[in-house]
């Protein structure tokens, strides 16, 4: 349990996994995996953060939240949290858990306007779950134009995947620093990107 988040009775509740099976199973490529990340996974993205210096994490896509458990866990309270998740289900579950957390039921695509609602001008570390390869041209341009311009000199964008390494040339063009990380312990085998320094001139918003 993390300091923010409380032990909840899971009795006649829903599991993550059926839960997110089930979103699965109805929604296909919008949640573009069949379970919820491992704690592996978890741990892995956020490994290496500087939170003595962080201010503020955005994490977009959360699910049922086994991402957002590490990061409540680590981040200090001088630094701003931001949770966003489209699906409703999820964000409930998300609020249950984290009943204190700043849990922004929306899509992703509204971060801008997230953002500016609470006065967050730069954020150190974006950790992205959305599908962003499936999502078509337009909107994931619109979300990767508000990273490239809110993320701090030294930040992160941080690109789960279930599809090891595939998409590395995609954000070789977004970004010019990416790394790839794969994380065995998964399932099915997972990594993420680790990427920096946008290229501005790589997006279209036409
Ligand atoms: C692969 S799941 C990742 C969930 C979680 N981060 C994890 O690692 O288990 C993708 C998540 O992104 C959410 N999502 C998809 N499109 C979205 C959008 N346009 N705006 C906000 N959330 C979205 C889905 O509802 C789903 O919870």
């Amino acid at each position: 349990m993390t300091k923010n988040s409380r032990k909840v009775s899971t009795r006649g509740r829903t599991p993550d996994w059926l839960l997110f099976f089930g979103k699965f199973l109805r929604h296909g490529v919008a949640i573009s995996s069949f379970v919820p990340s491992s704690t592996f996974v978890a741990r892995a993205v956020v490994r290496n953060i500087d939170w003595n210096n962080c201010r503020c994490v955005v994490e977009l896509g959360a699910g049922t939240g086994p991402i957002t458990e590490v990061i409540l866990k680590l981040a200090p309270p001088t630094c701003k949290v931001v949770i966003l998740e489209r699906d409703p289900d999820f964000c409930d579950r998300l609020r249950e858990r984290f009943p204190g957390a700043d849990i922004v039921q929306a899509d992703a695509v509204e971060i801008e306007r997230v953002l500016d609602e609470r006065g967050i001008d730069k954020v150190d570390h974006f950790i992205c779950g959305l599908p962003l390869p499936s999502f078509p041209r337009k909107p994931a341009h619109k979300i990767l134009d508000v990273v490239f311009r809110r993320m701090t000199e030294t930040g992160t964008f941080r690109q789960l995947t279930h599809m090891p390494y595939v998409y590395y040339g995609m954000y070789r063009r977004y970004f010019d620093k990416v790394r790839f990380s794969f994380v065995l312990r998964n399932f099915p085998p997972a990594g993420f990107y680790t990427c920096q320094v946008p290229r501005h001139g790589s997006l279209n918003l036409s």
